[in-house]
């Protein structure tokens, strides 16, 4: 049987998905239709023209959009829920660090990246943008098996070349870019679902030396980029400390294209295409970057930082599990979609404890309300299904047509089976979603899971 026929068919369940941030359609009894792994788009009677389709009937299941993971460290698997007793800098240096330090030894990466590659392909995660480490053959590793899990996954070796311990750096600027052009060699093209992404650990972590070149180097490979920003006060004091010429801590990104250039006038090519991008004009920007990034965090961002970052189309990966844990704050996640720029969610393990993009979406509706009622009432809380939105479309657009169940979509689909959280109340679908991200570890269960039309399990 050939992939275009393994990868059409039509799933048959109570669905519920996100049209938009503001639309979100609940069905019960409907049809699914995934043909050469695209979405056909969501009906109450099954068309003519699809009924030569094999129908996957899981009648009485959920059937929503798989969930997407914007901001993830696998090698910091190893720690999950525990540690969690500093705030972020003293927690890099006294647990992190130390952790990705035994990244270069090949068999620890091997177990390790091993539980975290099944344990994600188990998970309600379809797509991910990951963090490795800064080692080049523990990362390449990372991918082999990432690739064997079916999942689409961008993941970046990370670059560090200052403030850090010597069995954690790549020495200097120029051995950094080496070692990253060196990785970009071996893993560029040589899977279908993992992707690289250009990966400066944060701007205290990294030279200015090293910004530029990683920026010159997303624009000539045509990556993404992905790192962290605005995540905690100290933080954002000693990179004031270290780039005195910035007026923004967003700026010593931006500065060498690291941003993104969703900049219109400047873009070229379109947003998915992942090509180069030329910079505006001000002193010392360069003039080629990378099209799209992903800054987590944004817990601090000034107004003229979130200007840059909506100018520049860069993604927001909010983490309140991880805001939480390591005592960082709380993103004003509504500012950010008020103003139309894009947010996704991000589990950040080991700052996030939890694997879970469920637990991702009530975190988010939970740090929403915390913040409305002890920093701003202008921010109205999160709906549950704008938390959805977050965690589906929101971040899925980072990988293109992904993240709703509507026609033209890239078929990722889970489904659910919740008859395990028992209630002799007659739910809607709507309310079923919403109890599966709250009590899914209660009863619930991922019965199977779909990229792209491939069936996962
Ligand atoms: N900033 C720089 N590195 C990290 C990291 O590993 N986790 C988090 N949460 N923030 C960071
Ligand atoms: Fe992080």
């Amino acid at each position: 049987m050939g992939e275009s026929q393994t990868r059409s068919f039509v799933l048959r369940g109570d669905v519920c998905y996100n049209r938009s941030l503001t639309e979100f359609d609940a069905r019960r009894d409907a049809y699914v239709v995934c043909v050469d792994g695209v979405s056909q788009g969501v009906f109450d009677e099954l068309p003519d023209r699809y009924q030569g389709l094999p129908v996957v009937d899981c009648a009485g299941r959920l059937v929503v959009p798989g969930l997407v993971d914007l901001h993830v460290h696998a090698p910091q698997y190893t720690f999950r829920g525990i540690a969690m007793d500093l705030e972020l800098l003293d927690w890099l240096n006294t647990y992190t660090f130390p952790e990705e330090s035994k990244y270069a030894d090949l068999a620890y990466a091997d177990e390790a990246y091993g539980y975290f590659a099944q344990d994600l392909r188990a998970s309600a995660t379809t797509r991910a943008a990951i963090f490795a480490s800064l080692h080049v053959p523990a990362t390449a590793l990372l991918m082999d098996k990432l690739e064997a899990t079916g999942l689409k996954t961008y993941v970046g070796k990370v670059n560090m070349d200052r403030n850090s311990p010597d069995s954690l750096t790549d020495g200097s600027a120029q051995a950094s870019l080496a070692a990253t052009c060196a990785w970009l060699d071996q893993v560029d093209g040589a899977y279908r679902n993992t992707r690289p992404i250009i990966t400066p650990r944060f701007t205290p972590s990294c030279t200015d030396a090293l910004m530029e070149g990683l920026g010159a180097l997303a624009g000539e490979r045509g990556l993404p980029v992905q790192s962290h920003l605005s995540e905690n006060l100290t933080e954002i004091a000693w990179v004031g400390e270290l780039c005195p010429w910035a007026a923004c801590y967003g700026e010593t990104y931006d500065r060498w294209g690291l941003l993104g250039g969703a900049d219109k006038g400047a873009r070229k090519g379109g947003a998915d295409k992942g090509g180069a991008t030329e910079r505006g004009t001000g002193p010392g920007v360069t003039e080629r970057g990378a099209s799209k990034a992903i800054m987590a965090h944004c817990n601090y961002s000034s107004p003229e930082e979130v200007e840059l970052l909506r100018a520049r189309g860069t993604y927001v990966a909010h983490c309140p599990q991880s805001n939480a844990n390591v005592a960082s704050g709380i993103a004003p996640v509504r500012r950010y979609l008020d103003l139309g720029m894009d947010v996704g969610l991000g589990t950040d393990v080991a700052g996030g404890a939890s694997l879970s993009m469920f637990r991702g979406v009530t975190d988010a509706v939970m740090a929403s309300k915390l913040r409305w009622r002890c920093v701003d009432q202008s921010l109205a809380p999160l709906t549950i299904q704008e938390a959805f939105y977050l965690a589906t479309l929101g971040g899925g657009s980072f990988f293109g047509r992904v993240g709703s169940l509507a026609a033209g979509y890239d078929f990722d689909a889970l489904v659910l089976d919740d008859s395990g959280i028992r209630s002799p109340r007659q739910l809607g679908v709507e309310q079923r979603l919403e109890r599966f991200c709250y009590l899914h570890g209660e009863g619930g269960r991922i019965e199977h899971k779909y990229v792209a039309g491939n069936k996962v399990f």
